[in-house]
């Protein structure tokens, strides 16, 4: 069947971006796919894993639950767009000072919910962290060191900073 494909124009880790979009293509792969960005994975494609995960409009969801077409006119923010080229975001380097990533697939979902959770809750409980990264299945490290990982990167950003 020949779909005829969209244009639009979303804001994508602060730049401007215009791509061409199957009417039901998922925004996990218009990501991937069409604009070359793989940090966001695809672990179900059901919404139960978080490998996934982006912001929309500073909000972490799952991008296989997405339409690319609900991404027009907004902000998407990957992986790729949480630290910088020189600077690792806070996150990023509490996560490689304890040793989180092990085999590393659910990493960049994982970052992308703490920094959702961070922004809503600068500095959240060891519960709050636990329940912010409830959606993002980790086969690897029993959690643990992410939980204390992502509570010392809470400490380290001042209030208002995000
Ligand atoms: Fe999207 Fe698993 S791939 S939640
Ligand atoms: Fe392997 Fe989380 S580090 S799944």
């Amino acid at each position: 069947m020949n779909v005829r494909k969209q244009a639009m124009t979303l804001t994508l880790n602060d730049e401007l971006v215009e791509v061409l979009v199957k009417p039901y293509e998922t925004l996990l792969d218009t990501l991937r796919e069409t604009l070359g960005l793989t940090g966001p994975k695809e672990g179900c494609g059901t919404g139960d894993c978080g490998a996934c995960t982006v912001h929309l409009d500073g909000k972490a969801v799952a991008s296989c639950l997405v339409l690319a077409l609900q991404a027009r006119n907004r902000q998407v923010r990957t992986i790729e767009g949480l630290g910088t080229d020189d600077t690792l975001h806070p996150l990023q380097d509490a996560f490689v000072r304890h040793g989180v990533p092990q085999c590393g697939f659910c990493i960049p979902g994982v970052l992308m919910a703490a920094a959702a959770l961070l922004a809503e809750t600068p500095r959240p409980s060891d519960e709050e962290i636990r329940y912010g990264i409830a959606g993002n299945l980790c086969r690897c490290t029993g959690y643990t060191k992410m939980v204390t990982a992502i509570a010392e990167a809470a400490a380290a950003v001042p209030q208002g900073a995000r």
